[in-house]
């Protein structure tokens, strides 16, 4: 059905205004936000959309087109509900907008459909959330600038849904730009924009179609690890965050330690720090073979040191690099969800099918290969 249909079906209401947010990849700097370092990420053409009316009423009404039920709740009322599921999202934002001070003085009509895949690691729940403060900034006049958009959302994810995520999501989204990856200083919160320009090369999606069923307790459990090497190293150096470690302390900072898997986890943050760098100057000047070569050191890390990958994200990047890509690795938070791939253009089709065909030999899954342009953040289309 046609959505305007749709949404006057659910809300007995016309729809009066549209915005979409895009989905976003990251380059390198994994688990790198929440660690006060670099990241480098870029929005993707996967869209969430969000159709919406005002209601007289304060209440606040969210319907999504995968999930034919409408979810209600007061505005001055507004709790986490397990069973509320996705909807969860939407009414964080009005709870944190309104704490936050925000004049909020009415209810709204909101529809979400959505074509970036759930759950997948490209960031679906921070999509909705940048949507949803966007649309609520924009209806109330509220005139909330793109780098509040992002820490709002991301204090919505960390506050009301109870993942201790990093900005990088939130950031990457909410200041997508067309043909351009965001170098974004996570402990600053300054941003660079690099041109994407790789010639005849360019960045692919490989969607491992795994769901990521522990993504949230194993990712905090990360953020803790980390946090409980920072409190111990700091007994030692002046530093605020394990960003500020240079390779040159590994050794110290591993008798200081003195534990295996904190030093892993340390050991990936310094040397994943210095992939960011040597990644922007590699863009700098088109050197794709040290791209690639980049993007391989970042996924062993992550397999290795941070553990996160997994048997399905480490199949898709060995079936990429034996397919001619010139480098591969997972994006995001890893456990599952998806990998990016640096190929040729014009050997795209091939390279689908044989990654394609390889994972499913291996894993008896169907992975999907995808094309993506490089996109703007939020906007209102109607
Ligand atoms: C998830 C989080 C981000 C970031 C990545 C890992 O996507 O939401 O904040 O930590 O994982 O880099």
């Amino acid at each position: 059905m046609e959505l305007e249909k749709l949404f006057l079906q659910v809300f007995k209401s016309k729809l009066e205004a549209s915005y979409v947010a895009p989905a976003r990849i990251n380059l390198i700097g994994e688990h790198i936000d929440y660690n006060g370092g670099k990241v480098f990420p870029c929005a993707i053409s996967r869209y969430i959309k969000g159709y919406v009316s005002k209601r007289k009423d304060n209440v606040i009404a969210a319907y999504s087109t995968h999930y034919p039920k409408s979810f209600k709740i007061d505005l001055d009322d507004i709790k986490y509900i397990k069973s509320n599921r996705w909807a969860n999202y939407v009414f964080g934002v009005f709870k944190v907008l309104k704490e936050e001070k925000y004049l909020i003085n009415h209810g709204l009509n909101i529809m979400v459909d959505s074509n970036i895949p759930l759950g997948s690691g490209l960031s679906s729940s921070a999509a909705l959330l940048d949507l949803i403060v966007y649309i609520v900034s924009d209806q109330f006049q509220l005139d909330i600038d793109m780098k509040s958009v992002a820490r709002l959302a991301q204090k919505v994810e960390n506050e009301f849904c109870g993942l201790k995520c990093g900005i990088m999501d939130q950031a990457a989204i909410a200041l997508g730009k067309k043909n351009k990856a965001l170098l974004l200083d996570c402990d600053k919160f300054e941003y660079e924009y690099k041109d994407i320009d790789l010639g005849e090369y360019s960045f692919v999606v490989l969607k491992t179609n795994t769901p990521r069923s522990l993504v949230e307790s194993k990712y905090n459990e990360r953020v803790e690890e980390c946090q409980k090497a920072l409190d111990i190293i700091k007994k030692f150096y002046s530093i605020d965050n394990l960003s500020e470690l240079k390779s040159s302390d590994l050794l110290t900072i591993k008798q200081i330690l003195n534990d295996g898997i904190l030093y892993r986890r340390v050991r990936h943050v310094v040397t994943e720090n210095d992939r960011v760098n040597k990644f922007s100057d590699a863009l700098k000047n088109k050197d794709v073979e040290s791209l690639g070569k980049i993007l391989v050191e970042s996924h062993i890390s992550l397999k290795n040191d941070y553990q996160v990958t997994g048997i399905n994200l480490d199949t898709i990047v060995e079936a990429a690099l034996g397919s001619g890509a010139i480098g591969a690795r997972m994006t995001g938070a890893g456990f599952g969800g998806c990998a990016i791939a640096l190929i040729k253009s014009e050997r795209f089709d091939s390279f689908k099918k044989n990654v394609e065909n390889i994972y499913f030999d291996k894993i008896r899954i169907h992975a999907q290969v995808f094309k993506v342009d490089i996109v703007d953040g939020p906007k209102r289309i109607l």
